[in-house]
């Protein structure tokens, strides 16, 4: 069973930290942690198509995505994670790999596969200046007046079509799971009024797989605006 997300928060215990592990060989160790960033299988379960790379960048490019998690150049210098809620670096990735990528078993600290994803994430250029958490507000799901139909467009393209391809057809989507926006959202909840359909999407993009489960990561404040979320309703026509 998912926590939901104020469990989540309530359980977060403090503990030791993963830098005992950055004196792995160098070399082969940030190859295959690179391997791995790219690779569905940081996750055993046959499910699971998402990678790290799915939510995050880890190099300065200039990809054009809103990606859900933060960007994890400069990563290993931060003094806590997931806006603050975590301490713990390796148990801030098993999260991801738990909710996100349905694995069953925790890294250990003395995991080879943890050790080369440290020694990966550790020589990454810094994406941001060292700071002591990358914003990350959750917001309550609630309605949202009708947004602008143009930046709905943009926003649409930038944050989800990478998972649900194109809208309408979901071409190019990860997986055939994952729904064709909104077509396929829309006939699954037939018997809701408009404003309790633009619940069901604003409740999956605010709280992803920690409401009604799933595999769908959040989407905070900071990476996607209500006025972002707002357009993207307008962009579906569910007014
Ligand atoms: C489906 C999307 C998704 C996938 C896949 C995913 N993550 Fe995350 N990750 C998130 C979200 C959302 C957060 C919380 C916001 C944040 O702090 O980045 C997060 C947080 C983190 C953090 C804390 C970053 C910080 O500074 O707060 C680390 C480290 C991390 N993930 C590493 C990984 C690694 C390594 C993998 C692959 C094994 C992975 N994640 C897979 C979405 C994802
Ligand atoms: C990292 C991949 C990923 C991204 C990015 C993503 N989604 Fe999803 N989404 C999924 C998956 C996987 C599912 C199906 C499983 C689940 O419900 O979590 C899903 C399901 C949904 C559902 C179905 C909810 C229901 O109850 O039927 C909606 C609505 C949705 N996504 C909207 C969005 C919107 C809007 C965006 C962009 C703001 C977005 N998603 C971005 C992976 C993603």
């Amino acid at each position: 069973m998912k926590r939901g997300l104020v469990a989540l928060a309530s359980a977060l215990a403090v503990t030791g930290c993963l830098s005992s592990v950055a004196e792995t060989a160098q070399g082969t160790a940030v190859d295959h942690g690179r391997a791995l960033f790219d690779d569905p299988r940081t996750s055993s379960s046959a499910s699971n198509t998402f990678t790290c790379a799915t939510c995050h960048r880890s190099e300065k490019t200039e990809l054009a995505r809103l990606d859900p998690g933060a960007p994890l150049g400069g990563v290993t210098a931060r003094k806590s994670f997931w806006g603050g809620q975590r301490v713990d670096l390796l148990e801030s990735i098993n999260d991801c790999r738990a909710f996100f990528m349905d694995a069953r078993t925790p890294w250990s600290r003395d995991d080879e596969d943890a050790r080369a994803m440290y020694a990966f994430l550790a020589q990454l250029p810094p994406s941001n200046p060292p700071s002591d958490a990358v914003p990350f507000t959750i917001v309550m799901p609630a309605d949202l007046p009708l947004g602008d139909r143009q930046r709905g467009t943009i926003a649409y393209d930038l944050a989800c079509k990478s998972c649900h391809g194109t809208v309408h057809d979901g071409a190019g989507r990860l997986a055939t799971f994952i729904p064709v926006l909104p077509d396929q959202v829309v006939a699954g909840h037939a018997s809701l009024s408009p404003a309790e359909l633009r619940l069901v999407f604003v409740t999956k993009v605010r709280a992803g797989a920690f409401r009604g489960g799933g595999s769908m990561p959040p989407f905070s404040r900071e990476v996607l605006a209500d006025e972002d979320l707002a357009g993207i309703l307008a962009f579906f026509g569910l007014d």
